[in-house]
């Protein structure tokens, strides 16, 4: 029976994994996959990797040294495998798309939340505290949302805000053709923007892609809501600027640092970040930890695709769903 390592396992992952698994041997390990724990996967020829698990060159190395020959993604972004060096050594697969429709649902109910202070009129209603003071909000018929990255989640984010009556404008380097979408440049965007939500993959070009220049360049009162990866905006700057309002609102999914904290609970701990402290404290911040991908469709298909994916690899087929560069 073949082998097989999961890391950063939960009891949400493991669930449609169980359900749909045609025969392999699964072993799921909580921790996350680094130099140091690499060696749990002694003796497994594939490892199941995700989002905040560390494949950096020493894990490649370690990885390779043990005989494992495959690292399966089980998520689309791959910003935390260095697949350059990867190359020639040990085969990655991803699951190229699973739900963008879990991501962008999450992106609006970040913004509607954020705005319409859902999360602190529910504690309040709770505690039998029917006031309205602090809850007001803002229409989001007839604003403008920018959208960064035109791939399959921005689109189907757009489209949601579309059914708002809002107006849209988007940014991408390889704009979609012969679609009605409305481009225009970074700068326009960040100075037409009412709302900016980011859509696009983390690589060099777009690290911190939202820092100190660019949010000067955004409206006064601009809300930001970043479902895709931390590192797409510079936090230092974000903080500095929500306390000077010039920010109105932030809606995190993903947080620069996140590897260290998110997944797991720290709720009896001082944690060491001071950055993520006070973004967590800030009542216009709302942060979910990671969240965007957690439905039961997304969940499905990643095992699905996963269980392919190893299944090709298993039986020496051409890897459709490779990670080249
Ligand atoms: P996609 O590959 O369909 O679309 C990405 C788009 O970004 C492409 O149109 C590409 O041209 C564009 N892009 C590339 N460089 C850019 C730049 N410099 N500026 C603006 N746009 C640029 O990817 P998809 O499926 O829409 O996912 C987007 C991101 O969402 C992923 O890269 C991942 O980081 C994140 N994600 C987050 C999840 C979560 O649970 N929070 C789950 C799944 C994805």
């Amino acid at each position: 029976m073949e082998q097989v390592a999961f890391f950063d396992t939960k009891p949400y992952d493991k669930e449609w994994f169980n359900k749909l698994n045609p025969g392999f041997k699964f072993k799921y390990h909580e921790h996350k996959l680094t130099a140091d724990s690499a060696g749990l996967a002694a003796g497994y020829k594939a490892v199941v990797a995700f989002v905040n698990d560390t494949l950096d060159k020493e894990t490649i190395d370690r990885l390779c040294e043990i005989g494992v020959k495959l690292i399966a993604m089980r998520c689309a972004g791959y910003n935390n495998v260095d697949v350059k060096y990867a190359q020639g050594k040990i085969d990655v697969v991803r699951v190229p798309t699973y739900s963008p429709y879990a991501v962008a649902e999450h992106a609006m109910a970040l913004l509607l939340t954020l705005n319409r202070k859902i999360h602190k009129a529910s504690n309040r209603t709770r505690d039998f505290n029917f006031s309205l003071n602090g809850l007001t909000g803002f229409d989001l018929h007839g604003k403008t949302a920018g959208i960064i990255g035109t791939g399959q989640i921005g689109c189907i984010f757009m489209d949601i805000c579309k059914g708002f009556g809002m107006k849209t404008i988007a940014y991408d380097p390889y704009p979609k053709e012969n679609s009605d979408i409305n481009y225009v440049s970074l700068d326009e965007l960040f100075a037409q923007s009412d709302i900016i939500s980011l859509h696009c993959p983390l690589t060099s070009s777009t690290r911190y892609i939202i820092n100190e220049d660019s949010i000067k360049k955004m409206k006064d009162g601009v809300y930001i809501i970043n479902t895709s990866r931390g590192q797409l905006i510079d936090s230092d700057a974000l903080v500095r600027y929500l306390k000077e309002h010039k920010v109105g609102g932030a809606g995190l999914d993903v947080y620069e640092e996140e590897t260290a904290f998110f997944f797991e609970d720290y709720s009896s701990t001082v944690i060491n970040d001071d950055v993520l402290s006070i973004l967590v404290s800030m009542p216009n911040v709302l942060m979910t930890s990671h969240q965007a991908f957690l439905t039961n469709e997304a969940l499905q298909k990643i095992a699905e695709v996963t269980i392919f994916n190893l299944n090709q690899f298993y039986n020496g087929e051409e890897l459709t769903n490779r990670v080249v560069i």
